[in-house]
């Protein structure tokens, strides 16, 4: 009960007094219950660590738009938002655990990630937000070449958060360290079935399509290539996977 508001910091819930707990009415029979007013403080506070940046901590389902002037990527998007709310709005009862948001950049996969992830901090769940590059930053600058020992702060982060939410997956030179942590992270939650959400502007297709600039055909890499055919295909199993339209960049529309 140490959760609750103490009255000198923080104005007395009306509801329930600060006590936390109300008389609630069900089939005329009446008990006491929690009231809304401690999930609803539990949700702040996870927020406030959830280290969501702060240009997304106002993406949500509501603010995200779908375009009225092409019928298909109206349709085509609509579907993907769809898609996204109802594994919002099913979680933890989601036939997989995770969600993989893949991608051209401007798309609005971190857009809808973070709104994922905001409806399931509001419904209670620890959801902790890392950019793939920025993560192996922290961990790579915590590694001590001396001892060669790592502070493993960050990586235990990435393992232990109850639902991860992973931007910008592959986003990064290719490094064999950086396969092996990624497979590692991706592996143990996997095994633990711990929630991960994701984002990559990689391809993911089987077969490496032709990615032409002008006339030249260009080599683009793919999500296996870069984190591991491995992590790939454990992604796969713990992921409802969710290919973005080709829609315009949001971000250029923007200006
Ligand atoms: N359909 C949309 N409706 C509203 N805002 C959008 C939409 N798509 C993208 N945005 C906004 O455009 C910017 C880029 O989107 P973002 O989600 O970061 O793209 P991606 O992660 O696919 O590169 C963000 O500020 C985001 O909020
Ligand atoms: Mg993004
Ligand atoms: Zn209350």
């Amino acid at each position: 009960m140490s959760e609750i508001a103490n009255p000198a910091e923080q104005s007395v819930c009306p509801k329930c007094g600060g006590s936390g707990w109300k008389i609630i009415e069900r089939d005329g029979i009446s008990a006491a219950g929690q009231c809304e007013c401690i999930a609803a403080g539990r949700a702040q506070r996870i927020e406030e660590k959830s280290q969501i940046p702060p240009i997304y901590v106002n993406a949500s389902f509501e603010n995200f738009r779908v375009p009225q002037d092409n019928p298909t990527a109206n349709r085509e998007l609509g579907n993907v938002l769809t898609t996204v709310k109802t594994f919002a709005r099913e979680f933890p009862l989601t036939t997989k655990p995770g969600l993989l948001l893949v991608g051209d950049p401007g798309t609005g996969k971190t857009h809808l990630a973070v709104a994922a992830a905001r409806a399931l901090i509001a419904k209670g769940f620890d959801v902790l937000f890392f950019d793939y590059q920025e993560l192996f930053e922290r961990i790579r600058s915590g590694y001590d070449e001396t001892s060669g020992t790592s502070n493993r702060e960050a990586y235990r982060q990435a393992l232990d958060a109850e639902v991860l939410l992973l931007d910008d997956l592959g986003a990064h030179r290719y490094k064999e360290w950086v396969e092996d942590t990624i497979n590692s992270i991706i592996t143990y939650r996997c095994n633990n079935r711990k929630p991960l959400i994701a984002t990559t502007n990689l391809h993911d297709e089987d077969r490496v399509p032709d990615y032409k600039v002008g006339t030249t055909v260009v080599y683009k890499k793919s999500l296996a290539e870069v984190i591991g055919l491995r992590a790939r295909s454990r992604l796969h199993e713990m992921c409802k996977v969710v290919k973005m339209p080709a829609v315009e960049d949001y971000r250029l529309k923007k200006r």
